[in-house]
């Protein structure tokens, strides 16, 4: 039986990787487009790669770019892909607003140069597309909580470039017949989240603290709400969308919400490290108060409690004005009924075993030598 070939834009990304790896395990042979950079930029699927000399591979690499729609144009007529994943896009909300240009001709424009050479090489009735819509659609939450037929209020140059990205794909799907479907995923994080989005920025500083090598951590607005799932959970429902008869839209959430405050608490909390917070606005800061010797020693290392101990007291946790948004998202939550009942989808995880995945990874990480021979126990400011 020939085998189902998949294209997955973004495959360098966190998602990219965790759906390579799943669609691999399936049997697929993955396509994925890559941008060129002057580093490596493949570490999340090294363990995947194959060498261009072995036969029958499973995953090829393309060089490519969302903003190039002749290159777009020829990898999808070259690989005539099965199922197209649509992962590929400037994905950091604070960062759309100093590119905005950019984020709308990639996040947005993007889509439709998928769409449309899908089209013109006339494969409207192989192709099935997914496309990455999110949960900051919902912006200015008009209903909690939020599920697929809650009105969208963007409030990110990311969001509305995505609104586009989103009904166009409605607009092909209605209008040629195409099977192209969003999910509308709510956030999701894991050890290979990107080292600027919250979690993980909080779970890399944590271990750095809890080795002597950060003092502190400076955060933006620590009243955010959001629902937080896996991305190895995550990406089990953008499969799940494709192999429906039909396409349509999903909303994809745990339907918990947790403020940065309590994720960052929670993460302090599953090392044995606890946190006291104090004052209001951006005067806020969190003490360290209390330790648990034991399970400190269990999860980081006796060898760094001494240190830790001294700093009863102290403060770990700042706010820095330069992480507020423009323009804030302050609540998500998510209804995956319709997720549930016709996907038959469930995450896995809770927020308690995320919160232990990304720390297990970051403190093994930060004990890496080539991490300490940069930072080093002796730069105790660093922080980023
Ligand atoms: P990510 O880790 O930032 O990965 C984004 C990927 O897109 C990377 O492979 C990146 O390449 C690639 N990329 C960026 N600009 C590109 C361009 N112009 N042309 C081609 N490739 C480009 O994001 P993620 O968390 O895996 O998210 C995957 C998708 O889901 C994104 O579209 C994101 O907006 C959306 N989404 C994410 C979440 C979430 O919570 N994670 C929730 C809802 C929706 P480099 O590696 O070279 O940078
Ligand atoms: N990044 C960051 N850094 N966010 C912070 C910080 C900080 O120091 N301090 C507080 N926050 C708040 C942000 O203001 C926001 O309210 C929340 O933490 C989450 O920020 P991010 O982790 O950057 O994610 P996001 O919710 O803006 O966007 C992510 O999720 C979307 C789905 O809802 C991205 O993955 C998007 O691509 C995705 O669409």
């Amino acid at each position: 039986m020939n085998k189902k070939v998949a294209l997955i834009t973004g495959i360098t990304g966190q998602d990219g990787a965790y759906l390579a790896e799943y669609l691999i395990k399936k049997g697929y042979i993955v396509h994925g487009v890559k941008r060129r950079s002057s580093m490596f930029n493949t570490e999340r699927i090294d363990h995947l790669y194959q060498d261009p000399h072995v036969e029958n591979r499973n995953l090829i690499l393309h060089y490519g770019d969302l903003t190039d729609s002749l290159n777009l144009t020829r990898i999808i007529g070259e690989t005539q892909p099965d199922e197209i994943y649509n992962l590929a896009a400037m994905s950091h909300v604070k960062v759309s607003f100093d590119t905005p240009e950019y984020t709308a001709n990639a996040d947005g424009l993007g889509v439709l140069r998928i769409l449309e050479a899908v089209r013109l090489l006339r494969l409207s009735q192989k192709t099935r597309i997914y496309q990455a819509s999110t949960s900051e659609l919902y912006g200015l939450v008009q209903e909690t909580p939020q599920k697929e037929t809650t009105p969208f209020y963007p409030r990110s140059p990311y969001a509305v470039a995505k609104l586009y990205g989103y009904w166009i794909t409605v607009n092909y799907r209605e209008a040629y017949g195409m099977h192209a479907s969003n999910g509308i995923l709510f956030n999701h994080e894991s050890p290979l989240r990107g080292e600027t989005f919250v979690t993980r920025k909080v779970t890399r500083a944590i271990s750095r603290i809890a080795l002597g090598m950060q003092k502190k951590m400076y955060m933006g607005n620590l009243s955010a709400k959001r629902d937080w799932g896996h991305a190895k959970d995550y990406v089990r429902a953008m499969y799940a969308i494709l192999q429906q008869d039909e396409p349509s839209d999903y909303v994809i959430a745990t339907g918990v919400t947790t403020t940065i405050r309590d994720f960052i608490r929670m993460s302090f909390e599953a090392i044995g490290v606890g946190i006291t917070f104090r004052g209001e606005g951006i005067d806020e800061t969190a003490v360290l108060t209390s330790i648990d010797e034991q399970l400190f020693a269990e999860k980081a290392g006796e060898d760094y409690l001494e240190a830790l101990r001294k700093r009863i007291g102290e403060d770990v946790v700042g706010v820095d004005p330069n992480y507020f948004r423009p323009t804030e998202v302050e609540l998500l939550i998510g209804d995956a009924t319709k997720a549930r009942t016709r996907l038959g989808w469930e995450p896995e995880y809770s927020l308690s075993a995320l919160i232990e995945d990304m720390l297990h990874n970051d403190l093994k990480l930060m004990k890496k030598d080539s991490y300490l021979k940069k930072g080093g126990y002796t730069i105790l400011n660093y922080f980023e």
